[in-house]
């Protein structure tokens, strides 16, 4: 198989992770004869240094021409007093929008080697398997207006909270398809108590379910569901929510088992090219210091595998080699505990690749021995 990946490293340790994922990719094409190449594009501040745009329309077209995005992340202290347009969040959310990628996949899997690092007890977090479908390109991240105002004389503010019926009904719909597939349940998170957007979101929600009787559906509050996913997670599979309730779930569901340096995302639209991010942020504190947990990004690139290109085999191939060297002890610093071996980003990356070529390695050598 050929395939085109465009490369968006961005801003902190968006750099090293994503070389981290493109290794591994590397090496999945080295072991199963896939032919993957990466074409490198600006996003974010490092883009508006470049180029004076933190998305450049090259970016943009890069994407487009290309089989699958892989992002790092973008931000940092340094692009803080920018102009709101020109601010590298701004090259993130106009990705988003510009390749039409309106549902954000956010798995939270359980990691038996990893329940140390949980901030929670083992009982609550065991066989977490949770599926966040958040909204993503609707809602107050992008209504208009957005502005300050004065009203009375005084200094005021507006933002806008907005959808059509049928930017909900496509994503109320994937997670229908994707619960038929896994636990057959979905959880609709709203405020549709104070919210009139939240009222349409849970009438869609029943629309929707009527097409899948074989799922059952569950609407959750959003306070409620904050509280539910810290104490009892398990009862969740598919949950779908809107953009801003999606950002906030997903950064607490992402620590349940463990660091938000372990989980990736996959971003869909109707058409493609998917893009494929870890979820956490540039962490611009721990920039170049080659002590980032690179597996979120590398999941990220697992799931473009499975999602984008239909490789089963090899995405399972992908997960396995993470689950080995985590078996093996080895830690980066986000989730070492006790007992455990600290490895550097390019140490893990190099394990993970041994593990997927089936190279003798520290970690396989220690597996031996555990
Ligand atoms: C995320 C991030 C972004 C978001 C920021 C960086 C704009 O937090 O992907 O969750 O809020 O969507
Ligand atoms: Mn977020």
């Amino acid at each position: 198989m050929k395939k085109q990946i465009a490369v968006l490293p961005g801003d902190g340790i968006g750099k090293e992770v994503t070389k981290g994922a493109v290794d591994v990719l590397q090496a999945i094409g080295d072991r199963f004869d896939h032919q993957f190449e990466f074409t490198y594009g600006h996003i974010g501040g490092v883009a508006y240094e470049v180029t004076g745009s933190p998305l450049p329309d090259e970016t943009v077209e890069l994407c487009k021409q290309s089989d699958a995005v892989l992002l790092g992340a973008v931000g940092g202290p340094k692009y803080d007093t920018l102009p709101v347009h020109l601010r590298p969040e701004r090259g993130l959310l106009k990705i988003r929008k510009d390749l039409d990628l309106y549902a954000n996949l956010r798995p939270t899997t359980f990691y038996a080697s990893l329940a140390d690092s949980s901030p929670l007890r083992k009982e609550i977090i065991q066989d977490v398997d949770m599926l966040m479908v958040r909204e993503l390109t609707g809602g107050l991240y992008f209504g208009k207006p957005s502005e300050r105002r004065t009203v009375d004389e005084k200094e005021a503010v507006v933002d806008t909270l907005f959808y059509k019926r049928e930017e909900m009904v496509r994503v109320i719909e994937l997670a229908f398809q994707l619960a038929d597939k896994r636990g057959k349940k979905v959880t609709s998170v709203d405020k549709a108590n104070v919210l009139e957007s939240s009222r349409m979101w849970r009438e869609v929600a029943e629309e929707v379910a009527k097409r899948y009787p074989s799922v059952k559906l569950e609407h959750m509050l959003v306070d409620n569901a904050a509280m539910q996913l810290i104490k009892n997670p398990k009862s969740f599979d598919v949950v779908v929510t809107e953009n801003l309730f999606g950002d906030i779930l997903s950064d607490e569901a992402s620590v349940l088992t463990g660091s938000l340096g372990m989980l990736p995302s996959a971003s869909l639209s109707e058409n493609g090219p998917y893009l494929y991010e870890p979820i956490h942020g540039s962490a611009p504190d721990i920039e170049g210091k080659n002590i980032a947990n690179p597996l979120a990004a590398i999941l990220s690139a697992a799931m473009m595998l499975r999602v984008s290109f239909g490789l089963e085999e090899e995405a399972a191939a992908v997960e396995k080699a993470v689950d080995e060297v985590l078996n093996a002890g080895l830690r980066t610093k986000d989730i070492l505990s006790e007992g455990k071996r600290a490895v550097s980003t390019s140490e893990m990356v190099a394990e993970v690749k041994a593990c997927i070529l089936g190279h003798e390695t520290i970690s396989s050598i220690m597996g031996a021995y555990a």
